[in-house]
């Protein structure tokens, strides 16, 4: 993880009390743990758990009522209370983090609000908004004691963690002055004091992998496109190598001999040349035992299929020059896939997966596609180019193809930065979600209600997929001014061959979006949380 942030876990009873009596008794940790940041929670009504209580005595809830009332903190969820040397206490600074929600439960009378505790991402944010509230390279104790405690309070604690260090991450490579930046020097040592610290420190190893996963999708979807073009993003991808992942990288002349032609397309007005990478997690269990078996019972792969178009110009059918740099992260699909390989290979998830990432860059080069043109997929389709700047489903539908082809997956889930149209329907709240599954779906939409990363299911069905059909080839590649979104699932519907098949349209979600609790940059990482999720409740074991 980030090398300025470092995260301990301890228990609650040995964080020294901040009564003065408490503090000089000398307790283990005393010296470094008293004498710094102590963050705690408060419900409405001044609600405390009871290990908060015994940290701060009377004296801390005497002085906390009293600032309170000043300035009218109330303990609402998504506030907090600052206090810097508070008198009595032996904490340089103690903000006191608000955790009370309404509940929106009332009763007829509208009388009786009943406190519920956060949904289970809210754990996450909750981690994300304290480290907010302390600022970069400052050294904390925090009592993760909630007055109201969480339903699964081991996997709560490693969510706030994974929180701290999803909201720490910044991505300033190519800052030059950052060394100067006070706000950034230093490194932080943050202390959890939980009920269960060595369960809480297992879960939160698993945690902290999904979240080295998250940061580096994250940074690859920053990357400037001249530094990022596909070889060189197939060059990242090598590196899973260290984390036990296969690796394979197809050249142009690997992916002409299998006939990936609506891929190789969408490249050809680039000087850069298109890769795709298939990488390979091999942890489940039959995928090990299978050669000493009967060799009849060869796992079958779960399979994630990432967009990669590095930069997207639009081709020929050039886009508008206004929020044109935005298109370097037309690879969020794809940086997504290969962070969750990161992240499954190093929590050594036991599943065995395919990740497979085309990488191409769509420029108006003397050699580009022209509209009009007609080109055969690796499925034997012929595709009609409408609009050259439709690229994403073309490089989909060889890779998907393929995928399934090759590998007879158990299911194929994709995720690209596909039409600008799901950004007019569902804004940058929820990724689009198209499948021909409904239990994939629905496992699809759990996972990113628990994960904070949502999704809406939008329709796929025999009207629109007659939108796409073509006058001279098997079918064109974009569908009219309508439904936009859902067209584009359609056509990669053609290439799945009837496999379990879920698509995420995450063209709002991936990059760009607004600021949260635990996101300040701009590429996201969406996805990777999630289909960590999916795979850690379904797939597994
Ligand atoms: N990469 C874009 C989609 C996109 C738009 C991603 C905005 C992120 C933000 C995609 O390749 C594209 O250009 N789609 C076209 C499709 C159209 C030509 C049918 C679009 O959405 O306009
Ligand atoms: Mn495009
Ligand atoms: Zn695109």
């Amino acid at each position: 993880m980030s090398e300025t942030l470092k995260i301990e876990f301890v228990a609650l009873a040995a964080l020294p009390s901040q009564t003065a009596a408490g503090a000089s008794q000398g307790e283990s940790g005393g010296k470094d743990g008293s004498a710094r940041t102590l963050i705690i929670f408060m419900g409405k009504d001044f609600a405390f758990g009871a290990a908060t209580l015994h940290l701060i005595g009377e004296p801390g809830e005497t002085l906390i009522k009293k600032a309170a009332a000043a300035v009218k903190f109330k303990g609402k969820a998504w506030t907090a209370l600052d206090l810097v040397a508070p008198a009595g206490l032996a904490a340089e600074r103690l903000v006191v983090v608000g955790t009370g929600t309404d509940g929106g439960d009332e009763n007829r009378e509208g009388k009786i609000k009943t406190e519920v505790p956060p949904e289970p991402e809210d754990y996450a944010r909750l981690g994300g908004f304290v480290i907010g509230k302390l600022g970069h390279g400052v050294n904390a104790s925090i009592a993760f004691d909630p007055p109201r405690p969480p339903k699964e309070p081991v996997r709560a604690a490693a969510d706030f963690a994974s929180g701290i260090w999803l909201r720490d991450y910044r991505f300033d490579r190519y800052k030059t002055k950052k060394k100067d930046d006070a706000d950034t020097k230093g490194s932080a040592h943050i202390i959890i004091a939980v009920d269960k610290p060595a369960a809480v420190r297992h879960e939160a190893k698993a945690e902290e992998a999904v979240t080295a996963g998250v940061l580096t999708a994250r940074s690859l979807i920053n990357e400037p496109a001249n530094i990022l073009y596909p070889e060189e993003f197939a060059n990242r991808a090598l590196a899973l190598k260290n984390h036990g992942v296969e690796v394979t990288v197809l050249d142009e002349a690997a992916m002409s001999d299998l006939g990936m032609g609506a891929l190789l397309g969408v490249g050809l007005g680039s000087a850069r040349a298109s890769r795709a990478v298939i990488m390979r997690w091999r942890g489940g269990k039959s995928a090990k035992d299978g050669a000493k078996d009967s060799g009849k019972s060869k796992s079958q792969p779960i399979a994630f299929v990432g967009k990669g178009v590095c930069f997207d110009t639009g081709g020929i059918s050039i886009k508008p020059a206004a929020g044109m740099e935005d298109m370097k992260g037309d690879m969020a699909g794809a940086a997504c896939v290969v962070g969750l390989m990161q992240a499954l290979a190093e929590r050594k998830a036991k599943v065995d997966v395919v990740g497979a990432i085309g990488l191409v860059e769509n420029m108006p080069g003397p050699q580009a596609q022209r509209p009009g043109d007609i080109v055969k997929s690796m499925s034997g389709q012929t595709i009609e180019i409408i609009n050259t700047d439709a690229e994403g489903r073309l490089v989909l539908a060889d890779l998907l193809w393929y995928v399934q082809d090759k590998f007879k997956p158990k299911f194929m889930v994709d995720l690209a930065t596909l039409t600008g149209a799901i950004l007019v329907a569902l804004g940058q709240d929820h990724a689009g979600l198209f499948t021909n599954n409904d239990e994939l779906g629905e496992r699809l939409i759990a996972a990113g209600k628990a994960t904070g990363e949502k999704l809406w299911r939008l329709p796929l069905g025999a009207t629109y997929d007659k939108m796409i059909d073509s006058k001279f080839a098997d079918m064109k590649n974009t569908g009219g001014r309508h439904a936009g979104s859902i067209t584009a699932a359609q056509f990669l519907q053609r290439f799945v061959n009837g496999t379990p098949w879920a698509h995420l349209d995450i063209a709002g979600t991936g990059m760009g979006s607004p600021a949260s609790e635990i996101n300040q940059s701009w590429g996201s990482g969406f996805g990777v949380r999630l289909l960590n999720r999916l795979v850690a409740d379904y797939y597994e074991g």
